[in-house]
């Protein structure tokens, strides 16, 4: 199991990333559950002081696929790995919404990120409208072929896919345990289908969401569920650690 707290644009600043990582270094404890948060590029350094001696892990939530040059504003693979990243998320939907990241760079970044010996946590869902006119799994379905079709993958633990419907997103309500299972079983074909049955099947899969203490419960107990991406819920240390907990219960 891995609960991952993308933070987006919050605690950005260094001190406050130092105060919410410091938080969650405090409650989360291993073995059975990998922790990791997600701060903004401006917070991993103080966020990477914060978690020192703790077994939280460190990810950041974009990265440019060239390892350096006059791309005005991006941060490349290696740098992240020298602050101590383990993770990073690509192809949020909100990157993919506000800044027109498609499938074909996040194929490009999942694989310098790998080159990199980041582990990459690739996020595809399906919208609303995509939804209700019965598309989820012919999208998602496109999203994991074209962004992960082409990764020589020999160890599942490099690679993390997170199934995040954007419907469900920031608004409270998650996806039902038994429709976020549908679309991880999915997803868990697809993969094996690229990867091999014994890659393939071992990949974590997170959900995103809108997964809060009260329905993390019934999400992860899913048996295609290895985790979850957690917003909101995750800048307040207090329901990230419920969180942890629960996940703590259905691994146990
Ligand atoms: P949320 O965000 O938990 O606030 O819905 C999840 C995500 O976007 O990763």
């Amino acid at each position: 199991m891995l609960i991952a707290g993308n933070w987006k644009m919050h605690c950005a600043a260094p001190p406050k990333a130092r105060e919410l990582a410091g938080g969650v270094a405090e409650v989360a404890s291993e073995p059975g559950v990998q922790v990791a948060v997600c701060p903004p590029f401006t917070g991993l350094s103080a966020a990477a002081e914060a978690l020192d001696g703790s077994p939280v892990h460190l990810g950041a939530q974009n990265m440019h696929a060239e390892s350096e040059g006059a791309f005005t504003g991006e941060v490349p693979a290696g740098a992240l790995r020298a602050l101590d990243c383990r993770y990073v998320i690509l192809g949020h939907s909100e990157r993919r919404q506000y800044y027109g990241e498609t499938d074909e760079a996040v194929a490009e970044k999942a694989e310098k990120a790998l080159a990199s010996e980041l582990v990459p946590i690739v996020c595809v869902g399906e919208s609303l409208s995509e939804r209700e006119a019965g598309r989820a799994q012919e999208v998602v379905g496109r999203q994991v072929e074209t962004a992960l079709g082409g990764l020589s993958l020999g160890d599942p633990s490099r690679l993390v896919v997170a199934y995040e419907p954007i419907w469900a997103i920031g608004t409270g309500e998650s996806a039902a345990p038994e429709q976020a299972q549908e679309m991880h079983a999915f997803v868990r074909e697809t993969l094996e289908g690229q990867h091999g049955e014994a890659v393939g099947g071992a990949v974590q899969l997170l959900y995103g969401g809108s997964m809060k203490p009260h329905n993390a419960e019934a999400l992860l107990s899913q048996p295609d569920l290895d985790g979850g991406l957690i917003g909101s819920a995750s800048l307040e240390a207090g329901s990230f650690a419920e969180i942890v907990a629960v996940a703590e219960e259905v691994a146990a």
